[in-house]
Order: C-alpha cells, then sequence, then structure tokens
C-alpha cells in the first residue's frame, strides 16, 4: 500500500512529546513490512535548524506554490528530505508566517492563537504537495487534531482529484483533549462548504472543532491503546466528544503504541555513560553514579533514585506530584526532575529543587539526550498521569530497567503490571488508581521498599526488561486498519 503519513510532529526533526516518536517511527516499521509511506510535515523554524545542526539534507523540491482555500491563499515552499536512517520520503511545507514561529506551537506575534488557521494550511498544502508531486496514496494516515482536517477535505469531493481517487483515511487519536478548536469566525478559515458547519460534522457547541471532523469523516479510527479507546467512549474521559465515538464505535480500535528499538536500547544507547542489558547491569550503576553526579546530588548512592520526565502539563499528573514528593524525599528517597510546560509547575518542582537540594535536582527544559541519561540512571520512573493515551515514557523505562511508578490509566494499565507482594513472576512495577497525592506516595513507597529486597527488585527488573515493545505486532494491526479503510 501508499500510505501518506501527515502529522505536526515527526521526532528528531520536531517533537514535543510522544506523537513525535511514534510518527518517527511506526513508518519504519511498515516500509520494513513493504509498504511505500511518505510524510509530511511542517518546516517549523526548529525544523530547519535540527537540518543545520545534523548536515542532513533538505532540498527545495517545487519552485514556491500559491495555496488557495476559501478566501484564503499563502504560499507553500515544499522542501525534501528522508525520514533520517532511511530511504523515506519525508516532505516539509515550509511557509515562514506560519512556521518560522519561537516554538513549535506558538500563537502568532500579536497573541492571536491561529492555529485553526495555520493546520488548515498545512492540510491544504499537503494536498496541494500530493497533486503537484503525483502523489497518488491508497491511504491518507492523519494524527491528532493538526492534521484532522484532511479526513474531512478527502471526504468533501476531492476524490475527483486523480490523486485521491481511490485513497481512504485513517486518523489516529494520541490525545483526545487536544481538539483544535476555534471560534464560528475561524470555521471560514477551513474552506469546507457551510454544510459542514452542522452537530454532525465540525461544529460542536457553536465552535468549530477539528478533532471532531477527523473523528467523523475518516473511514477508520484508532486510538493509542485498547484501554484508552474505552476510556473515551466515557463521559469521565470523552472530553465531550464520547457521544460521537460512541455512535462510531465501530470504526474505532486501540492499537498499543510501539516504541523505536533501537534508538531506545540500553545495550547501544550513545546517549549514556555505559551500556548494559539483562543480566548484565553493571553498566546501569555506572549510569546511576554518573547521573548522581550530574544532578549534584551528594547524598548516598543507595537511596532508590525516582526520575520524572515529562511535559508539565495537569494530564501529567503534576499535581498529585508535587505534594507526594516532599514527603518521599524525607523517606529517603532521591529524584530527578526534567520538564518543561506550565509555569506554575516549573515554579513549583523548581521550589522543591532548592528546598531539598541534597536530593532532588529539577532542570526545567527540554533535553532528549539527558531524557536517555535519566531513563538509564534512574531505579524508577514516576508517572501519575490523571489521564494517558498510551504512555511512552513507562515502556523506554521497562527496557532500561527501571521500574515505573503508574497511575492505572489509559496505556499505563496497559503495559504497567503492579507489584502487589505475590506476583513478582509477573510483575514490571507498581501502581495506584486514585488520583490522590497519598496513593501516589503508597505506591512509591512500595517501591521503596521493594527497591532494598534485592532477590525481588533483580526479578521485577529482569521482568521489564523482557517487555515486548517492539512495532512488529501494532504495525500489523495498523496494516489490518488500512484494509478494513480500503473496504477490505
Ligand atoms: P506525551 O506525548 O503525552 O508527552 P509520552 O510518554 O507519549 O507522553 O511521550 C513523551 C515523550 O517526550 C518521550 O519521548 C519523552 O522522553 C519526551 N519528553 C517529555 N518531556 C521531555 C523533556 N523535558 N525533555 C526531553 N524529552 C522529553
Ligand atoms: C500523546 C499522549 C501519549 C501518547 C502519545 C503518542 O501525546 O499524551 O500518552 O503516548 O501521544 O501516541
Amino acid at each position: 500500500m501508499r500510505i501518506l503519513f501527515a502529522s505536526a510532529e515527526v521526532s528528531p526533526i520536531a517533537k514535543t512529546g510522544g506523537l513525535g516518536d511514534v510518527v518517527g517511527s511506526l513508518p519504519k516499521e511498515l516500509a520494513k513490512m513493504g509498504h511505500e509511506v511518505i510524510l509530511f510535515m511542517p518546516l517549523y523554524r526548529q525544523a530547519r535548524d535540527w537540518f543545520e545542526r545534523s548536515g542532513e539534507i533538505v532540498e527545495q523540491t517545487l519552485p514556491t506554490t500559491q495555496i488557495l482555500w476559501a478566501n484564503w491563499a499563502a504560499e507553500a515552499t515544499f522542501f525534501r528530505a528522508t525520514l533520517p536512517g532511511t530511504d523515506i520520503p519525508l516532505y516539509l511545507v515550509g511557509n515562514n508566517h506560519f512556521f518560522n514561529r519561537d516554538q513549535i506551537y506558538s500563537p502568532r506575534p500579536d497573541g492571536y492563537d491561529d492555529g485553526v488557521e495555520r493546520y488548515a494550511f498545512f492540510c491544504r498544502a499537503v494536498i496541494r504537495g500530493c497533486e503537484l508531486l503525483s502523489i497518488a496514496p491508497e491511504i491518507v494516515h492523519a494524527h491528532d487534531w493538526h492534521t484532522a482536517l484532511l479526513p474531512a477535505y478527502l471526504h468533501s469531493g476531492l476524490r475527483t482529484s486523480d490523486a485521491f481517487r481511490s485513497t481512504r483515511s485513517v486518523y489516529t487519536i494520541h490525545n483526545l483533549n487536544y481538539q483544535g478548536i476555534g471560534s464560528p469566525a475561524q470555521f471560514a478559515a477551513v474552506g469546507l462548504h457551510s454544510r459542514y458547519w452542522a452537530p454532525d460534522a465540525l461544529e460542536h457547541f457553536g465552535q468549530v472543532n477539528l478533532m471532531k471532523g477527523g473523528i467523523i469523516f475518516a473511514d477508520q479510527i484508532t486510538t493509542v491503546s485498547p484501554n484508552y479507546a474505552r476510556e473515551i467512549q466515557t463521559p469521565a474521559l470523552g472530553a465531550g466528544l464520547d457521544g460521537v465515538l460512541r455512535s462510531l464505535s465501530f470504526k474505532l480500535t486501540g492499537i498499543l503504541n510501539g516504541i523505536d528499538m533501537d534508538e531506545w536500547n540500553p545495550a547501544t544507547d550513545p546517549h549514556t555513560p555505559a551500556n548494559y542489558e539483562a543480566g548484565q547491569l553493571d553498566g546501569k550503576a555506572l549510569s546511576k553514579h554518573s547521573l548522581l553526579d550530574e544532578a549534584r546530588l551528594r547524598s548516598k548512592p543507595k537511596r532508590p533514585l525516582f526520575s520524572f520526565v515529562s511535559r508539565l502539563v495537569d494530564q501529567k499528573g503534576v499535581d498529585l506530584l508535587i505534594p507526594a514528593l516532599g514527603h518521599m524525599l524525607r523517606a529517603g528517597a532521591n529524584a530527578v526532575i526534567l520538564g518543561s510546560g506550565e509555569g506554575r509547575y516549573e515554579t513549583a518542582l523548581a521550589q522543591i529543587g532548592s528546598e531539598y537540594s541534597e536530593r532532588c535536582r529539577v532542570w526545567i527544559g527540554f533535553d532528549n539526550a539527558l531524557a536517555h541519561r535519566i531513563y538509564a540512571g534512574a531505579d524508577l520512573l514516576l508517572m501519575p498521569s490523571i489521564y494517558e493515551p498510551c504512555g511512552l515514557n513507562q515502556m523506554y523505562a521497562l527496557r532500561y530497567g527501571t521500574l515505573p511508578v503508574v497511575r492505572m490509566t489509559g496505556g499505563l494499565a496497559d503495559t504497567v503490571i503492579p507489584f502487589d507482594g505475590t506476583n513478582e513472576e509477573s510483575a514490571n512495577g507498581f501502581g495506584f488508581v486514585m488520583p490522590d497525592p497519598a496513593d501516589l506516595y503508597t505506591a512509591a513507597w512500595l517501591g521503596m521498599l521493594n527497591y532494598r529486597e534485592a532477590r525481588v527488585w533483580k526479578h521485577l527488573q529482569t521482568n521489564a526488561m523482557a517487555e515486548d515493545f517492539s512495532w512488529e505486532r501494532s504495525a500489523r494491526e495498523y496494516e489490518s486498519t488500512y484494509q478494513r479503510a480500503m473496504g477490505g
């Protein structure tokens, strides 16, 4: 099959979270299976910088083209590269006004949030790019709200164009809580006929909702874990779209994310001070020593070292972490924290870092290499998420023999088997259910206790490192989903 991926993030070129990781790695597995995959992403300033730093080739591939839609016109410059380390074509859509900004998701310089306009432009440019480059995809695979307009555009008559005559769409929800919502006025920027301004199309309680359009008009919908696929059909976690999802559940599948087994491999990781594998953990001990040095945590290395690597937003349970952390540190834990996001969380965590400077190091920022060193060097990873569509961090941690302490929600419940004192044959981490700091503390405390039980710990670590989160199985499930979309 010829499969076109369109995404706002592609790792390692531009990423703020797991969306980039997934779109940067699933195509490799599909290509291995014999499919032809083509990627499109925006040429952000950050992407341009990445190419400059890495020395990888990126070249303009078409003369600058006017993209016309509704009453809008904007210029797109198409660049061609390959997904790093592969020969999978990657097209980048350049437009300074929309994509040359301080952050990937910055609003306009005057503060106006033009997300709807930016990504409507991007989706229109993807379509025009396919026409000009004679790419006729059988599947358009769109991801999250940014590219949710593609299924709607395909539905709205594009099938008369040669490039899309036999194209079907698959839409993957990585996070239902970011929906791409805009004012009624912004609906004009979408460039769809007014009949799409309706409750069974893009209108949602008087606003334009791009995610809703993706859900309704895609031939198949997926989300990133089986458990989250169930949860989003409930009012509690359906973010106002549970009714729509329930009524369309016949085309909804939960497919657990895989991880890039080459990038996240403790045996070969170039970012860590030492390499190691299951049964041969000297390198992990060295990585811990070196991480403690880097964190300037002089206290005893025998203490369990907790970690937290995350976007700092309420989804990630920072409101549970902040009250629990002080108790954990006083009970004898060390902790390293790497994150960036909302100011109130950055400030509160930095404050804990200075209050407990002997035991806790807080880095505010985004640093991929440091994230690798943390997964390798820590003993435990905290993920007290309020909701978690899949979560990749816990899978990375498991692979590095770092035991996750998670709230049992979404994909965390599909990947972590909590230790209950009796199941050391199968358990690979620690868990809690209620979104309460005391319950997080109890689970973390259980982790600390068992850290001191060398035999149990070794067992759990071995279980963790034996988990297979490679893309192979999930890629087969995507393949079946593509076939269903094509009517097979
Ligand atoms: P989400 O996509 O909701 O942020 P995931 O667990 O799926 O959560 O993916 C998070 C990804 O982002 C992982 O690759 C993680 O290592 C990375 N990440 C998150 N915050 C940081 C940070 N501050 N520095 C480096 N990497 C980070
Ligand atoms: C989202 C989710 C995360 C998931 C990632 C990749 O950002 O928050 O749970 O792992 O997408 O699918």
